[in-house]
């Protein structure tokens, strides 16, 4: 807690350079459930003592940092549940008591007052009865005593001669600003004009070519601060959000990504893999069911049943798959990945994902990689694009290395694609390249029959593991071969 002095001190500075007596109550609003504010000090009187021990410090700070920076355009943006709403909502609130300000409170639609910011704002205010005396709260403004006032608008309603009744607004808080247009976003600034006057945006990314996105986060803005904001640091965030979140991650990792994560929105049609699931699994377990349904039965003398037994456990073991897919500086990434072929279902058990190898490097990592999981000697297959290197892994390390043959990449994808994908948790890099390995898309955002480039290293590997064994004795693979 030594950093509570330096949040008190710097509380006292950001009083001062606001010119009022003080900002400490946006960071006891809402301590405590039922209790909150206890520190407003609406007629400047003596400030009551504070007791830090009960402020959640790192996320406040920063979002206090954020919000006090005095740049004429503050962005929090983030993922769902991070407090950012709530974060702006309790700071304009002190701002209002403070002095008085003209807020606009806006958003690209807002069909009713009730899906504006004003239910959060009156939420906040009715839970302190001396806020609630300071301000009244009518139908479709707030108001305070000291003439403070906070209005609420949807951009695209207004025309440009509206708008300009809001030429003395010196605060605009444009909530969900990835909904907002380019037009909104002109009419909306030269309109915010008065000296000193600043916006406070929150956001959570969907689209790179969102105006807000390409304005601030995509490009540097030296007006501007941006902040940004995840549920998992928020300490005042559901135990039922966090578990909503930690499930979609495990089931749909770039619908996490973009909700949860604040990332760009991935269009599910664009996604290649949506047939992954990542689960604790025995592959033991696996093995055994797999042999119990190959029948070995009883029937016939001991040594057959033995040889039958020896037959379906070679089998079993020869499903056991490895693909290389080589980097340097990208990284280079193995899999190994278990192959159930009747129920059609491929088990991803453990994988290797690192950058700046070199030749012998690679070599290191295959062999600490088969041997941990007890497949020393074992074949894996290579990107056959480098056979110089799969020639130097065999003659010079003395590994089982193989090209993989050539194949289309689209095929070798339609094959994956008729599988159930099973992950062990532990494999962090395939889970995440999974998730957002996507189609390229034509100028409509249609879909190619072509991967986008990024994100592919392990879905190269996937493809290297499993193709391994598609043969044919023309040189031509055939692909449902042995599928
Ligand atoms: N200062 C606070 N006091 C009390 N609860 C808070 C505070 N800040 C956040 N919360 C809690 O965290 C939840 C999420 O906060 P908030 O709605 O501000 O997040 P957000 O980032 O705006 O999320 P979304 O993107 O979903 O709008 C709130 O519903 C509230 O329960
Ligand atoms: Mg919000």
């Amino acid at each position: 807690m030594a950093n509570v002095e330096a949040l008190k001190r710097r509380l006292d500075k950001a009083a001062g350079i606001l010119g009022e007596a003080t900002l400490r109550p946006i960071f006891h609003l809402h301590t405590e459930e039922g209790s909150p504010l206890r520190y407003v000090n609406i007629q400047g009187g003596k400030i009551p003592k504070m007791e830090p021990q009960d402020v959640p410090f790192t996320m406040i700070e920063r979002m206090f940092n954020d919000l006090t920076s005095g740049k004429r355009f503050t962005i929090l943006e983030g993922g769902r549940g991070s407090g950012k709403s709530y974060g702006v909502a309790s700071y304009l609130i002190a701002r209002a008591l403070i002095k008085p300000e003209r807020v606009l409170c806006c958003r690209e639609v807002q069909v009713s007052i009730v899906q504006s910011s004003k239910s959060l704002l009156e939420k906040i205010i009715r839970s302190d009865a001396r806020l609630l005396d300071f301000f009244e709260i009518q139908r479709d403004v707030i108001i305070g005593r000291n003439g403070s006032e906070f209005l609420f608008r949807g951009v695209r309603d207004y025309s440009v001669d509206a708008i300009r009744s809001f030429e003395s607004i010196s605060i605009c808080w444009p909530e969900e600003s990835q909904n907002l247009t380019r037009k909104s976003w002109d009419i909306l600034v030269p309109t915010v004009r008065v000296e000193g006057s600043q916006f406070f945006v929150t956001m959570n990314r969907k689209s790179i070519n969102d105006a807000i996105y390409k304005e601030f986060i995509e490009q540097k803005h030296p007006e501007a601060r941006v902040g940004k904001y995840l549920l998992w640091e928020n300490p005042w965030a559901s135990e039922t959000l966090k578990r909503d979140a930690e499930i979609l991650k495990t089931t749909n990792f770039s619908r996490w990504d973009h909700v949860y994560n604040g990332q760009i929105e991935s269009l599910s049609d664009v996604r290649i893999f949506d047939n992954f699931i990542v689960r604790d699994f025995d592959i033991e377990d696996v093995v055994k069911r797999r042999i119990d349904t190959m029948r070995i039965g009883t029937f016939g003398t001991r040594r057959e049943r033995a040889q039958r037994w020896e037959e379906a456990k070679a089998r079993i073991d020869a499903d056991f798959h490895i693909g290389v897919d080589f980097g340097f500086i990208d990284p280079t990434v193995s899999l190994l990945v278990y192959k159930a072929t009747e129920a059609r279902e491929l088990f991803i058990l453990d994988e290797i994902y690192k950058t700046d190898l070199d030749v012998s490097g690679i070599a290191r990592e295959i062999r600490q990689f088969l041997q941990r999981n007890n497949r020393e000697g074992w074949p894996f297959y290579c990107d056959s694009a480098r056979p110089e290197i799969v020639a130097e892994l065999k003659n010079r390390y003395g590994l089982n290395a193989h090209s993989v043959r050539k194949h289309r990449i689209k095929d070798g994808i339609d094959i994956l694609k008729g599988w159930r994908i099973w992950i062990l948790p532990h494999c962090e890099n395939c889970i995440r390249e999974l998730g957002l390995y996507s189609w390229k898309v034509n100028q409509n955002g249609d879909p190619l029959p072509e991967p986008a480039p990024g994100h592919d290293h392990c879905p190269d590997a996937l493809r290297y593991s499993v193709i391994s064994e598609i043969t044919s004795s023309t040189g031509e693979y055939e692909i449902l071969k042995g599928w």
